[in-house]
């Protein structure tokens, strides 16, 4: 929800900060903070707004003299999006100022006992309290006052502190939310997630919780909860700095929407081997699984209700699907005969790790389709299986999305023939549909080269309804998030038979209805629900399969996917309708990679 950076080397710590902040924007953007330690002054500035703001403020960090740093960018929970709660925030002494990326539960209480004990408060915000409790519990030990902050607070946080009496060091400690340190030569960093370190390092060391971190330039020494020092293995990160820029396109979300069929490659190539699928991460037992619980938050969500079409078919295993915010007030059963699935982007949604934790407790294996590698997601699951999607930086997910339906696709393969339910022949079958769907996600691009003519019959929508049945309606449901959530534009999808049961009172003169047709198995069935709405005054966008004459008489526009009959099939039909809300969202001149009110990872509940 929020990132935090930290800085300490011999370069200007200001520009390492405001560079790591703009990678870490996506986490949220409406207010931003810098820090500057400075021969024993610490120097805040702060914005309303982006990161480009901030950057106007301090000349690109130019203004903002020292080697010594931490910096922070909001997505606001508690107080509005203004100065004043912008982060950092400092102690009444001045000697502490702290970044912080969570929530404190029990603020409230803390910040009751503070302003007694005579503490000054600033702002609105959870994260104030921490600054203060430093300043109370410090003895001159970072290590013990740490150990004492952290005693008293409840909630998730990854805390980034600069203190005055401590030169050249930046500190940092976590709780339940993401926190990494890097690993330089003559610099070290932390931040929230690696795309922010991986232009000046991809050696890093995950911190987990309870853990606390002293860093300078030269060194980092990393403690465990009871204060003792403990040694921490560097791992690694394969991705590449390209991988998390633009690369010549004009946002993130396009060019991410082009990787697909290289992300979705990456996913499916490496486990397919010798015509047979190796998930070499799966070790589990399936014949012991009597029913798949699918758990996820948003587009994550609508994979997994694609996915429970399919490990239905090929596994005939019940599966039940539980939205992660839900899952905990619900009276599921869930035994040690419960598979989880748990499908994440980022790894670090706070619903979703809630929700496993719960399963977990109550004896379920739990699966993790997940792409950040060493994620709280990654970390808390028996067994995970990487999407191997590249770093996902645009809010609303593309190659996040097909990647997980990939893994699924894979898993659903794999457990039916483990469990016998396949014949040899539909096994290597389903495994040559498998390694067509790269080319053929190429392909459907391809043939959507024009999309953006469509898109320009529809962007001056109020209002918009993606219908399909089946497998065509877990799609539509990602087509309607797509849409709203980048173009700001009303989209509700529909289970196109039900409809006729209220919601078709909505549809009048020109309300745009989006068919998805592409399941030939109940095409017929959603032909009839494109008559019922078109007969009153909508106007019809289909997805249907390539050169399908029948929808193409009836819709007044039409967008053709490959012909692929495929359990498959919607991998490749979600493909238009990202592109579509993408330049219904351009057309509107939306801020596509940012869109209002939203942040790429969501780490409250
Ligand atoms: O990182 P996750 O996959 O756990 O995120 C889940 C949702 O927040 C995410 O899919 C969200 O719905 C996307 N912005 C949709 O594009």
């Amino acid at each position: 929800m929020c990132g935090i950076v930290g800085f300490t080397g011999a370069e200007s710590a200001a520009q390492n900060i405001l560079e790591g902040l703009e990678k870490l924007e996506y986490r949220g953007y409406d207010s931003a903070g810098v820090a500057v330690l400075n021969d024993g002054i610490i120097s805040i500035t702060k914005v309303t707004g982006r990161i480009a703001a901030l950057k106007e403020k301090t000349n690109n960090g130019l203004a903002l003299p020292g080697t010594t740093a931490i910096g922070h960018t909001r997505w606001a929970t508690h107080g509005a999006p203004i100065d004043i709660n912008a982060h950092p925030h400092i102690s009444n002494d001045g000697r502490f100022a702290v970044v912080h990326n969570g929530i404190i539960e029990n603020y409230m209480d803390l910040k009751v006992s503070l302003i007694k004990d005579g503490y000054r408060f600033e702002s609105e915000t959870d994260t104030e309290v921490v600054v203060h409790l430093l300043e109370k519990y410090y003895n001159g030990s970072m290590k013990d006052c740490i150990r004492k902050v952290a005693a008293k607070l409840k909630g998730s946080y990854a805390l980034g502190i600069l203190c005055t009496e401590q030169p050249n060091k930046i500190f940092a400690t976590k709780q339940s939310s993401p926190l990494i340190l890097g690993v330089g030569v003559g610099e070290n960093y932390f931040a929230s997630d690696v795309t922010a370190l991986i232009s000046h390092t991809q050696n890093v060391i995950y911190l987990e919780d309870g853990e606390f971190a002293e860093i300078d330039r030269e060194s980092i020494k990393i403690y465990d909860c009871t204060g003792t020092e403990i040694k921490k293995s560097i791992s690694h990160v394969n991705w590449d700095i390209q991988a998390a820029e633009k690369g010549g396109y004009e946002h993130f979300m396009l060019k991410e929407i082009v990787e697909q069929p290289r992300a979705v490659k990456a996913t499916l190539t490496p486990r397919i081997r010798d015509g047979k699928i190796v998930l070499d991460d799966l070790d589990l037992d399936l014949t012991g699984i009597h029913k798949v619980l699918i758990t996820a938050c948003g587009s994550a969500y609508y994979a997994g209700c694609a996915g429970k079409y399919i490990i239905e078919k090929l596994c005939q295993i019940p599966v039940e699907l539980q939205l992660a915010s839900e899952l905990r007030y619900s009276s599921l059963i869930i035994n040690d005969g419960t598979l989880l699935i748990v499908l994440s982007q980022s790894g670090e949604t706070a619903d979703t790790i809630a929700a496993m934790k719960e399963c977990s407790e109550k004896g379920a294996k739990t699966l993790a389709i997940v792409n950040v590698v060493g994620s709280t997601v990654a970390k808390l699951a028996d067994y995970t299986l990487y999407t191997n999607a590249g770093p996902e930086i645009a809010v609303a997910t593309t190659k996040g999305y097909t990647t997980q339906l990939a893994t699924l696709y894979l898993f659903s393969v794999y457990a039916a023939g483990v469990l016998g339910r396949l014949s040899k022949e539909k096994y290597s079958q389903l495994i040559k549909e498998l390694l067509s769907i790269p080319k053929l996600l190429q392909e459907t691009m391809d043939m959507n080269s024009k999309i953006e003519n469509t898109a320009k019959k529809y962007f001056n929508s109020s209002s918009m309804f993606f219908i399909g049945r089946n497998t065509d309606y877990a799609v539509a449901l990602e087509g309607a998030l797509k849409m709203k959530e980048i173009s700001y534009i009303h989209a509700e999808s529909y289970a196109a038979g039900e409809l006729k049961h209220g919601t078709i009172a909505l549809i009048s003169e020109g309300t745009p209805v989006i068919a998805l047709a592409c399941n030939e198995d109940i095409k017929e069935k959603t032909i009839s629900n494109m008559v019922e709405v078109k007969s009153r005054g909508a106007r019809v966008l289909a997805v249907a399969l390539n050169d399908d004459k029948k929808i193409a008489m009836l819709a007044n526009d039409i967008i053709y996917v490959p012909r692929f009959d495929s359990v498959f099939s919607p991998i490749l039909e979600v493909i238009p309708l990202q592109l579509l809300a993408y330049y219904v969202a351009k057309f509107n001149g939306c801020d596509i990679d940012k869109p209002k009110n939203l942040a790429k990872s969501v780490t409250v509940e």
